[in-house]
C-alpha cells in the first residue's frame, strides 16, 4: 500500500500526521556509523548482537557481562561475522559503568536480568547517552519506573523497551486493521504470556534438563526463577500489553485508569522439579510465591476492558492469547480466526484469519520481509532493533518511547500490589502527567520503521 493511501486509512488526524512527519520523516544523518554497545550478552542479547553485526549503519563497539561462558559465546559471534572484535568489560556486576564512563556511544542495548534494567538505564541517562534500548521489563519497583521517567524528562533522552511482539506480523496486520476500522470501535482486548517456561526456569549447568535454579543454572534460571520465589503478579506483562496499548492508543488519547489481579494456586514449578530431580531434590522444598496463572483485568479512560494473563509454569502449547474486539467484530490468535460482521464468508462463523492477515500485511512488513528473514523470533527482532537504529540515526523520538516502557512495565508492581491487598483495585498512575491527552499515535506510522 502506498504512504498516502496507508495514512489516508488509517482514520488518524491531520495534527497526527504532523506530528509524525516532522519527527520521523526526518533524513538519517550521514556520515558516520551508529556507536552501539551491548550490555548483558546472555541469550537474547546474543541475538540483539547477531542483528546488530549484520548491520552496515551500525558499529558494536564495547560489550560487557560478568560471565565468561556467555561472553565466550558473544565473542564467537563477532568472530563469525567478520566485524571488529568490541571493547569487553566484564569483571564485576559494576562493570558497565566503565564501559559508559570510557566509550564514546550513540546508543546502548541493555540485555541483563530484569532487576539490572532500571540502574542500567538510569546509569546510562547518567552517563549522558540519549538512546537506551532496554529488554522487557524495564523495571522492579514503581519508583522505579517514576525515577526512569522522571530522568529522561531530565535528560530529554529516548528511553526505549524493546518489545518485539509489537512488530509481529499478525499484530502489526491487525493494527492495520483497527486503524482502518475493520473492527469497529474497539470494546474488549485479551492477551498476556501463556508459554511453559518450566524448562527454562529450571535448567542443569547447561541449560539441560534438570530441577536447578541460581548458580549452579543456566541463562534465565540463574535469575529469573527467584522473582517466582519471591513475587506474586503479572511478572512478564509486555508481550501482551505492547501490542494492546497500540491498538487502544495508551498514552495517545487514552489511558489505563485501574487494574485488578488474582492468582491461582502454586503448584507447577514444585511439580516439574520432583519430576525431574525427585522428591528428595533440594529444591522440592522451595515454596514458590508466583500464582501459576496470574490474570489482570485493566479498565481504561476511553471504555475498553483488558484481559492479561501470566501462565508460564504448567504444560501448554505456546499462546499470547491476543483478542481483539470492537462492535464490528474480533480476531482471537489461538483459534486463527477472524470474524468480521457483514465481510465475513458466513454470517456468524469464523473466517480463517490468513486471508485477513495477508491482505492487510501491515507496509512495513512487505518492505522489510526479506531483512526480516532469519531473524529472531519469525522476523520480528529484526524491526525492533531496526526501530532503536533508525531512530537514533535521524536523531528522531523512538516509537516506543518512556511512557510506554514504565506504563505497560508497571503492571507487574501494580498486580502484586493488587493481590497483596486481597484482589482490590488499585489505580493506574498518569506518567505523562496529563499529556496522554494531547499525544498523536505515531508507531509505524511511517513508511521507515
Ligand atoms: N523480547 C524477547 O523476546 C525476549 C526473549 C528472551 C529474553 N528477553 C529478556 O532479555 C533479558 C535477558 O534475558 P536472557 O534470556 O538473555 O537471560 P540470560 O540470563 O541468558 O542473559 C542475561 C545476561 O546478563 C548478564 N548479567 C547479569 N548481571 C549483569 C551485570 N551486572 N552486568 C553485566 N551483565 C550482567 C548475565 O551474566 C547473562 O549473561 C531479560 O529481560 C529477558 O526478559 C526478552
Amino acid at each position: 500500500m502506498e504512504r498516502r493511501s496507508f495514512i489516508k486509512n488509517t482514520g488518524l488526524t491531520a495534527a497526527s500526521l504532523a506530528i509524525a512527519s516532522s519527527d520521523i520523516f526526518a533524513k538519517p544523518t550521514a556520515g558516520d556509523k551508529v556507536k552501539t554497545a551491548l550490555i548483558g550478552t546472555g541469550l537474547r542479547g546474543q541475538s540483539h548482537l547477531e542483528l546488530l553485526l549484520k548491520r552496515d549503519d551500525v558499529d558494536v563497539v564495547a560489550i560487557c557481562d560478568t560471565d565468561a561462558k556467555m561472553l565466550d559465546m558473544a565473542k564467537k559471534i563477532v568472530s563469525d561475522s567478520g566485524k571488529k572484535m568490541p571493547q569487553i568489560f566484564t569483571g564485576n556486576v559494576y562493570a558497565w559503568k566503565d564501559l559508559l564512563s570510557k566509550t564514546t556511544l550513540d546508543g546502548v542495548v541493555i540485555a541483563t536480568p530484569w532487576e539490572w534494567h532500571a540502574p542500567m538505564v538510569l546509569g546510562s541517562m547518567d552517563a549522558g547517552l540519549k538512546y537506551i534500548g532496554c529488554e522487557v521489563v524495564m523495571g522492579i519497583t514503581m519508583e522505579d519506573h517514576w525515577n526512569i521517567v522522571r530522568a529522561a524528562e531530565k535528560y530529554n533522552a529516548n528511553v526505549m523497551m524493546l518489545e518485539n511482539v509489537c512488530y509481529r506480523r499478525d499484530v502489526m496486520a491487525v493494527l492495520n486493521m483497527v486503524r482502518q476500522e475493520l473492527f469497529g470501535e474497539l470494546l474488549h482486548l485479551q492477551g498476556g504470556y501463556q508459554h511453559d517456561l518450566r524448562g527454562v526456569e529450571l535448567t542443569n549447568a547447561t541449560g539441560g534438563v534438570g530441577a536447578e535454579f541460581g548458580p549452579k543454572a543456566f541463562s534465565e534460571a540463574k535469575w529469573r526463577t527467584h522473582h517466582s520465589v519471591y513475587r506474586n503478579g503479572d511478572l512478564y506483562p509486555t508481550h501482551g500489553i505492547g501490542p494492546i496499548a497500540n491498538y487502544i492508543n495508551i498514552n495517545r488519547g487514552n489511558r489505563f485508569l485501574s487494574l485488578c489481579s488474582f492468582s491461582t494456586k502454586t503448584r507447577g514449578l514444585h511439580n516439574y522439579i520432583v519430576k525431574v530431580g525427585g522428591e528428595n531434590h533440594p529444591n522440592a522444598k522451595v515454596r514458590f510465591k508466583l500464582g501459576d496463572v496470574v490474570t489482570t483485568m485493566i479498565h481504561c479512560n476511553n471504555g475498553e476492558t483488558v484481559f492479561l494473563q501470566h501462565d508460564v509454569n504448567n504444560p501448554r502449547p505456546y499462546s499470547l492469547g491476543f483478542r481483539v474486539q470492537g462492535t464490528d467484530g474480533l480476531w482471537m490468535d489461538v483459534s486463527n480466526t477472524i470474524y468480521i460482521e457483514g465481510k465475513s464468508k458466513q454470517n456468524d462463523e469464523w473466517d480463517s484469519a490468513d486471508e485477513w492477515l495477508t491482505k492487510y500485511d501491515h507496509p512495513l512488513w512487505a518492505k522489510y520481509s526479506n531483512d526480516a528473514k532469519g531473524a529472531g523470533h519469525g522476523g520480528m527482532d529484526f524491526f525492533v532493533i531496526n526501530a532503536f537504529i533508525e531512530s537514533i540515526k535521524r536523531k528522531a523520538p523512538t516509537p516506543l518511547d518512556v511512557y510506554d516502557a514504565a506504563t505497560w512495565s508497571a503492571i507487574t508492581p501494580l498486580s502484586e500490589q493488587s493481590i497483596d491487598l486481597g484482589q482490590q483495585t488499585v489505580d493506574f498512575p498518569d506518567f505523562t502527567a496529563g499529556q496522554w491527552m494531547y499525544r498523536e499515535p505515531v508507531f509505524c506510522l511511517n513508511d521507515e520503521y
